[in-house]
């Protein structure tokens, strides 16, 4: 798995803020925005295109466009939801598709409540949006079951990760024949005894939307 910490004074910067426990609701989720922008545009440097011929007003032109099937951006319910917008800011013509991961508490395992996507993803680039990656166990089940469903290339972008999380992950898809890459505004120092990312910015779902009783 090829990780990416985004290396950007404009990033640092945007993530002091989020870390920041007096940032507010609102602040929060424009600040998520906007960071995820920034890292939409690390993640997509090898988004697949085409070469195109074009006239501009003085002469024929030669660029590229997007290679159609357009890549897929898949959301993880319910705090990928704040980075939505950002990565749709880049990619306007993406398809999104929604995965709701939850942790079966018998078994400890990553499981999928809600799925909204595609039924082949052959042939398609997926970009998976989740703030936090923490022990990395949904991660690793949603990159798993996209790569079930056909998906070839996979980029997780999350605003920031743990040393445990990139570890598991690296392990649990060490068999999986797809490049998988992370882009991350911070690979902080460890997990704590709650799982929270130390010294991470909190959970970022109560952060972007409120605590849910
Ligand atoms: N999820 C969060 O929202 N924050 C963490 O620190 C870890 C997991």
């Amino acid at each position: 798995m090829h990780v990416h910490v985004a290396d950007h004074p404009l990033v640092s910067h945007k993530l002091t803020l989020l870390r920041d426990e007096r940032t507010d609701s609102p602040t929060f989720r424009r600040l998520a925005d906007e960071l995820v922008t920034l890292l939409a545009y690390e993640a997509t440097r090898d988004v697949r295109v085409d070469p195109v011929e074009v006239q501009t007003p003085v002469a024929p032109a030669s660029g590229v466009h997007l290679s159609n099937p357009h890549p897929l951006v898949v959301p993880i319910l319910r705090a990928g939801l704040g980075m939505l917008e950002g990565m749709q800011r880049l990619l306007p013509t993406a398809e999104v598709g929604f995965l709701g991961m939850v942790r079966n508490e018998e078994t400890l395992e990553a499981a999928t409540y809600a799925e909204r996507l595609p039924d082949d993803l052959a042939g398609r680039q997926c970009y998976v949006l989740d703030p936090m990656l923490a022990t990395g166990g949904t991660l690793a089940a949603a990159i798993e079951f996209l790569v079930r469903r056909g998906a070839d290339d996979i980029t997780a972008i999350c605003l920031l990760a743990a040393p445990e999380g990139v570890a598991r992950l690296e392990n649990e898809l060490n068999d999986v024949d797809v490049p998988v890459s992370l882009v991350t505004a911070g690979l902080d120092e460890k997990l704590n005894e709650k799982g929270y990312i130390v010294p991470g910015l909190g959970d970022a779902g109560d952060r972007l939307y409120g605590v849910v009783g």
